[in-house]
């Protein structure tokens, strides 16, 4: 059921991107046909590297955080590290920044963009354990789609 939800996403997302032509468009409905396809996902969004900063991107959600340094939270050790973070209860993550209380589970995905740290995509849940090694897999081939993308885009 859960890859099901991902290969149909895979399969609009692509369709929906593949021709976008403005960056902050393809972000943004990018959040809004993950948030539709995925149950139990409170808030989808990302994050953009800028000036040695993380600053709040497209989202959808409740409103939150528009500055995380590098050195702070999931989204920041995602960033630092270039690799997947996956928290399966945010309140034993030590640094993490509460946005939203009723978070209880995250994943972020850094997005490389031409071999630099573009930002990160962050995926919250109000589940404990929401997201697994096959969410990873799947959110790691989504980034890697969009990427290519922005790659067209900002050449
Ligand atoms: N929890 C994140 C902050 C961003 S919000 O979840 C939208 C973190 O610890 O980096």
């Amino acid at each position: 059921m859960k890859k099901n939800n991902y290969l149909n996403l895979l399969m609009t997302l692509t369709s929906l991107i593949e021709n976008e032509t403005n960056e902050l468009s393809l972000l943004a409905n990018v959040t809004a046909l993950i948030k539709t396809a995925l149950p139990q996902v409170s808030w989808v969004g990302f994050y953009l590297l800028k000036d040695g900063n993380l600053l709040l991107g497209p989202f959808q959600g409740k409103v939150a955080c528009t500055v995380i340094p590098l050195n702070k939270g999931v989204c920041g050790q995602s960033a630092r590290t270039e690799q997947t973070v996956l928290v399966k209860n945010v309140h034993l993550f030590p640094g993490h920044i509460a946005c939203d209380s009723a978070a209880n589970s995250e994943i972020v995905i850094p997005m490389i963009v031409s071999k630099k740290l573009y930002g990160v995509l962050d995926l919250d849940s109000t589940s404990f354990s929401r997201f697994t090694k096959t969410d990873k897999f799947y959110l790691e081939e989504i980034v890697a789609i969009i990427a290519r993308e922005l790659e067209k885009i900002t050449k």
